[in-house]
């Protein structure tokens, strides 16, 4: 027996028990919150349904007290396997991608601001319409999805487009359910990343553009003031992001 399966999932039910008592819950409500139930799983939304109402709350308690930069959620639409790119850094995408063209850079140091060189900044974001590829029709599979590394003096710098906001899917029984409580399904206009380097705790964080809309209603409950970010309109009518990363040091294990 597990002691932590039996606290844990006891205090999951005696909460649904009190929430059913609370609102007088009906059979009928029931029955429906049951189809609901097997219909998220028929459609294969679990992954999708926990990280927009779950997970935010599991990285907070996992990473909340973190030194350097602030993590977000993970999310369910990366692919792990992106190409590593070369010089000069450039997302794949289609000849006629739509949406602004950005430089986006930085640095990657440690918490005490020393340079990691060689750092790997896994990158996916939607396109500009909002559509992630290899999830949603429209862009090729790879589109928009690739890994860079930072340079001796842990310089990085890549060329994208801005993406744009969007909704979950609107047609499946997480969206219905979203529709249904009256709740916004839109996530506001992001870049996630994934920054890793040896002796470093790995950060899975995203960046917000400061002009999307929804920053502060978002489904996923996942923006944070630190991870807004300016992009700055530049001569040639392109936009440049400056966004450093601060790593943690891995944590030792304790020893027996
Ligand atoms: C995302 O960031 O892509 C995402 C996060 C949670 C649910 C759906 C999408
Ligand atoms: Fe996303």
């Amino acid at each position: 027996m597990s002691d932590r399966v039996n606290q844990l999932v006891g205090d999951i039910l005696r909460r649904v028990h009190e929430a059913i008592v609370e609102h007088d819950v009906t059979y009928e409500e029931y029955q429906a919150a049951k189809q609901w139930f097997i219909d998220v799983g028929e459609a294969g939304e679990w992954p999708l349904f926990g990280d927009v109402f779950v997970e935010h709350v599991v990285e907070q308690q996992a990473f909340g007290d973190r030194v350097g930069s602030k993590g977000t959620i993970l999310g369910p639409f990366h692919l792990p396997g992106a190409p590593l790119l070369s010089p000069p850094f450039e997302l794949p995408h289609r000849s006629d991608e739509a949406g602004d063209r950005t430089h986006v850079w930085g640095h990657v140091t440690g918490h005490d601001g020393k340079p990691i060189a060689d750092a790997n900044l896994d990158i996916w974001q939607a396109d500009a319409e909002g559509r992630y590829a290899g999830f949603m029709p429209g862009p090729p599979d790879g589109n928009l999805r690739g890994q860079v590394r930072t340079d001796a003096t842990g310089r990085y710098d890549y060329i994208t487009v801005i993406p744009g906001p969007y909704t979950i899917p609107l047609d499946g029984p997480t969206g219905r359910m979203t529709a249904a409580a009256g709740w916004s399904p839109w996530r506001p206009a992001h870049i996630h990343v994934i920054v890793s380097a040896e002796g470093f705790e790995p950060l899975v964080t995203q960046l917000y553009i400061d002009s999307s809309d929804y920053l502060d209603s978002d489904v996923a409950s996942a923006v944070k003031p630190e991870l807004i970010i300016h992009p700055e309109r530049v001569g040639d009518g392109s936009y440049a992001i400056s966004y450093d990363f601060a790593l943690a040091p891995v944590l030792l294990g304790a020893i027996a």
